[in-house]
Order: structure tokens, then sequence, then C-alpha cells
């Protein structure tokens, strides 16, 4: 078989930048050099495009930034006369490079909301993970809770507001929501945002306007929850239309909650599989594949949820379109313990975005 032209992309304009570059790094390191030419392009933070050429070691860290021997400035044209990376030259020449697929490995926002798949759309590249609909309203915490619990699917009670009103007139909003959700501690989202940035556990009204005022500094739209308490647990999901659900992983926080400290610099606990009866276990896979599927996802997705306590109520948290991809993440972690290794993995969701591809060309 013909090697691919592979783009891996990373970074990105994105609080989960650094997030980004370690997945990526783990990718990179297991992807078959026998089956794929790899052409790496480097987002910054302030959004500027590079192909990278140095050692793959650098995106680590930003040290792939200040090697400036081996990154020139590029980009992905959206015409689809010349597919794949434009290179702009310092002579004021370009060159161009083929991609035949794309694997973009970005976390949240400008990479895993739908605006880069809306770029690699209309360069007509085929592409690794969710499309630009799925992918953009799985970002958004709102609209993933609206459109779950239209179909049926259960979730903490909610209510969202845009930060115009709260600007406008305080009172009301702080009034609304606690009418909606009744009781303290509550839950205080950006709506479009991850790694758990701007999120907040608020005790009192006081806390609650100040957690509004930070979470606003993420997203205009600003999603309130109630607080479930509880296990989180997690369930991996690889396919197209045919879809396979991994066994389920819980995870322990180490702080309060599972909040940017706990997730990254703390050690919290990651047990596969959860602590869960098999009912329960087989309960939570059933409802991320049906969630898969009215989200529209394709590809992958991590669907995560809370189980809660007494109840062992069973609530949808979030769908992640790209999750955490270091080799100690949940996702690929899950995949492997029901036999699909991490190499293995890759090739499937290439194999996937090739697929996908050919059927919407049809
Ligand atoms: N309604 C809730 N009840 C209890 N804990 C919550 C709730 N919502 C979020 N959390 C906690 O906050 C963390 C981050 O929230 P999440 O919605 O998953 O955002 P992110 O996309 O940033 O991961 C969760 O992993 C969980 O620990
Ligand atoms: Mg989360």
């Amino acid at each position: 078989m013909d090697k691919l032209d592979l783009g891996v992309l990373f970074g990105g304009a994105s609080t989960e930048h650094e997030v980004s570059r370690r997945s990526c790094f783990s990718i990179l390191e297991k992807l078959d050099n026998e089956k794929y030419n790899i052409r790496l392009l480097g987002i910054t933070k302030k959004g500027e495009w590079y192909l990278y050429t140095g050692d793959y070691q650098n995106i680590s860290t930003d040290a792939w930034e200040k090697d400036v021997q081996n990154k020139k400035r590029a980009f992905i044209s959206p015409s689809t006369e010349k597919k794949g990376i434009i290179i702009l030259n310092e002579d004021q020449s370009y060159s161009h490079l083929n991609l035949d697929v794309i694997f973009p490995v970005f976390h949240g926002r400008n990479g895993e909301d739908g605006t880069m798949q809306g770029l690699f759309e209309l360069a007509q590249i085929p592409y690794v993970g969710c499309d630009v609909l799925s992918s953009c309203c799985c970002m958004d915490k709102i609209f993933t809770n609206i459109i779950l619990t239209q179909a049926g699917i259960k979730k903490a009670k909610f209510a969202f507001l845009d930060s115009f009103d709260f600007d406008n007139d305080e009172k009301t909003c702080l009034d609304y929501i606690e009418k909606e959700i009744s009781s303290y501690p509550m839950f205080v989202k950006p709506s479009n945002s991850g790694s758990s940035v701007g999120v907040s556990k608020v005790k009192n009204i006081d806390e609650l306007k100040a957690a509004i005022i930070l979470a606003k500094r993420y997203d205009s739209r600003i999603l309130i929850e109630e607080n479930i308490v509880g296990q989180e647990v997690e369930c991996a999901v690889l396919g197209n239309h045919k879809t396979i659900a991994s066994i389920i992983g819980e995870i322990a926080p180490a702080n309060d909650f599972y909040d940017y400290e706990a997730k990254y610099v703390s050690d919290s606990g990651l047990y596969i599989p959860a602590h869960i009866s098999d009912e329960t276990s087989e309960k939570i896979r059933k409802i991320a594949q049906k969630a898969y599927t009215v989200m529209g996802c394709k590809g992958l997705a991590r669907v995560d949820f809370f189980v809660e306590k007494g109840s062992n109520e069973v609530l949808l948290n979030e769908i992640n379109t790209m999750p955490g991809f270091t080799s100690i993440s949940m996702y690929p972690k899950l995949m492997e313990q029901i036999g699909i290794g991490y190499s293995d993995l890759l090739d499937k969701l290439i194999a996937l975005a090739v697929e996908r591809f050919k059927e919407n060309e049809r």
C-alpha cells in the first residue's frame, strides 16, 4: 500500500494548547512511519501557523516555536485546486505539500469546535474525528444539554444565560438561576470551554456572581448546573455508523472536583474498570452510544458521566470529540483494554476518516 501523506496538526489558539501538544507528542511516538509521510503543522497560541520539520520531541514543550531553523510559515488553503499545505518561502514564493488525510490533534476552541473541521471540508481533505456540526454542538455544553435532554438522555438539572443579560440585569438572572436549580452547591461553566478552565463550584450567591464573572471571560454563554454527588466515569466510543463502546473508566479527582490542577498537576486516580456494577456499566455503554449517534459523532468521542451516589442514577456530563490522547489518557487506555492498542487505534481513526470522506463523495 502507498504511504499516506498525513498532516498532524497541534497546538492552536486555545486554553488547551499545552494539552494538545502533549497529546500530539504521544501520537507521533506511536504513528507508523512505514505507513505515513508525516507532515507537522503547529499553530501557536496566537493563531500563527507553521510547518515544523524539526525533532518531534520539541513538541512536548514550546521548544518547537523557538526552533526557527525548522519552522516555516505555512497553512492549509481552503481552495480545492491545491490540496494540502501551502508553504510561504522567504523569497515570497510559495511551495505546496500534498495531504491525503489530516489528524487535527486539538482540544477546545479553534480546533475541536468545528472551526478547523469547516476548513478541512472546504479544502475537501479527509480528517480524523467528528464533522463540523457534531464538533460544534458537542463543544457547546448548553447545546449538548438541550439536544440530549430532548433525546431523553438524563442530565443534571441546568440553567443558562447570556452574559449580556447578566450585565444588564444581574438580579433577574440570579433569581432565575436560584429558581431553576433550587439549591447550592452549583457548577458554573463557560458553555464553550474545556480542561475545566473557567469552571467553578459555588456555595452561595456571592460565589455564584463571582463564578459568572469568571466564566464570561471565556464565553458569553454560561451554563449553571446542580451539583451531582457521585462517581465520575467515562466511556470511549469509536466508529462512524457502527460504533464500539469501551469498558468504563473512573476518575477520582485529587481536588474537590476535577479542575485543571486535578487533571494535569496533581495525582488524580484513574481506575479501569470503574468501581460500578456490570449492570450500570452496560447501561452507560448504551447511553454513550446513543448520545454519540444523537449528536452525529463520527470517528471518536469520549462520553463522560456521573453515577449518582445513593440512587445509582446515570447522568451524562459531556461529550469530548477530541479527548486527551497522551499515552496515559483515558481514551486510548480504555481502547487498549478492549484490545485496540494505541498504534492500531491511530490507524483505525485514520481509516475511518478516509472511509467517511469516500461516503460523502458519493
Ligand atoms: N453538575 C456537576 N456536578 C458535579 N461535578 C461537576 C458538574 N459539572 C462539572 N463537574 C466537575 O467539574 C469538572 C469539569 O467540568 P466539565 O463539564 O467536565 O468541563 P470540561 O469540559 O472543562 O472538562 C468535571 O470533571 C467534574 O469534576
Ligand atoms: Mg470534562
